[in-house]
């Protein structure tokens, strides 16, 4: 294990390519004890290094086939999609990352569980996102709960674990293949055929998660029946510009450019303000605002928070304007 008594020392036992995006690793103790447990949904940060002298931490999901719910795994499993556009986080698992290395972890966290209920858990993963699920699914199928799983990717040659999965829900995997059918998964469709007492499972891109949100919202779903985690981390939208954060208690100033988060200019500048997801859906980066005008972009704030604009989220709000005063 390594030094810091809250992280882990891991070792990498096994990378290969499951596809020309996907990488697979497999994590052991450096040390060869037990690792911490987990449960379906779980993730793991990683410390990445961005290759320009700073490094950053990254979430993967924790993968299980096995029967769901591990109490003292001897490995850990992740799967990283390779974002050429990122700020080189997945560059560095997939290019620089090589089986025999050792990488600093966090334990698991599971910000995105399993929810009892009568009715069916109704996964929908897209892209990458389907690494939390893969696990649910298990989850569920080991306890003979009723699942079902729609797996969306731009093609099959880019999606991950078809054999797996296809093997432990036969008829309950759903596959959308977007070249294939010349359309992107049909969300009203799938929301269209779950039953009341059904729970939805969400982990993909932005849209589509978007989608999710606003169409359950629009047919008057219970929030509570929907559960969902972003895979990626935020990316630049067009319009994005630079602005200026002025903190109230400091009177410093700085420049927050286009492709970064406020946060991670704090970061940059010495600053040491709290953040956990780092993707707009724990909460933990709140500030109040004092001044300007928030662009929101969290999944975290209810509409009426938002109108109100007086807190903002750091790690992926941004200002609307030139200016924004943090009161910190
Ligand atoms: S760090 Fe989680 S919402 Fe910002």
């Amino acid at each position: 294990m390594a030094s810091d008594p809250t992280t882990l020392r891991l070792r990498v036992a096994e990378a290969r390519e499951l596809n020309p995006l996907v990488r697979l690793f497999r994590l052991r103790a450096d040390d060869g004890a037990a690792l911490p447990g987990f449960e379906a949904g779980a993730h793991i940060r990683v410390r990445v290094d961005l290759g320009n002298g700073q490094s950053d931490w990254r979430h993967y999901s924790l993968i299980d086939f096995a029967a769901g719910g591990q109490q003292a795994p001897a490995e850990y499993l992740i799967a990283v999609r390779k974002e050429a556009a990122g700020r080189g986080g997945s560059r560095f698992m997939h290019e620089r990352l090589r089986e025999g290395d050792t990488i600093e972890a966090e334990p698991p966290k599971n910000d995105f569980p399993l929810h009892a209920g009568a009715g069916r858990a109704v996964l929908l993963a897209g892209g990458i996102g389907i690494t939390p699920l893969a696990s649910m699914a298990a989850h569920r199928r080991a306890r003979g709960l009723p699942v079902e799983l729609h797996y969306a990717g731009r093609s099959r040659a880019q999606m991950a674990f078809l054999p797996e999965l296809g093997e432990l829900l036969g008829t309950d995997l759903l596959l959308h293949d977007d070249e294939a059918k010349g359309a992107p998964f049909d969300v009203g469709a799938l929301l269209a055929r779950c039953d009341p007492a059904d729970q939805l499972y969400v982990c993909g891109p932005k849209p589509m998660l978007d989608a999710v949100l606003a169409q359950t919202q629009a047919r008057g779903w219970n929030s509570d029946r929907v559960h969902f985690e972003l895979f990626t981390a935020p990316v630049v939208e067009e319009g994005d510009h630079a602005f200026e954060v002025e903190l109230a208690m400091s009177g410093q100033r700085f420049t927050v450019p286009a492709d970064q988060s406020i946060l991670d200019c704090l970061i940059e500048h010495g600053c040491d303000p709290m953040f956990d997801c780092k993707r707009g859906e724990c909460g933990v980066c709140a500030v109040p605002v004092i001044d300007g005008e928030i662009d929101h972009r969290d999944y975290v704030l209810t509409a009426r928070e938002k109108a109100a604009g007086n807190v903002i989220q750091i790690c992926i709000s941004r200002a609307k304007g030139q200016r924004l005063v943090l009161d910190l």
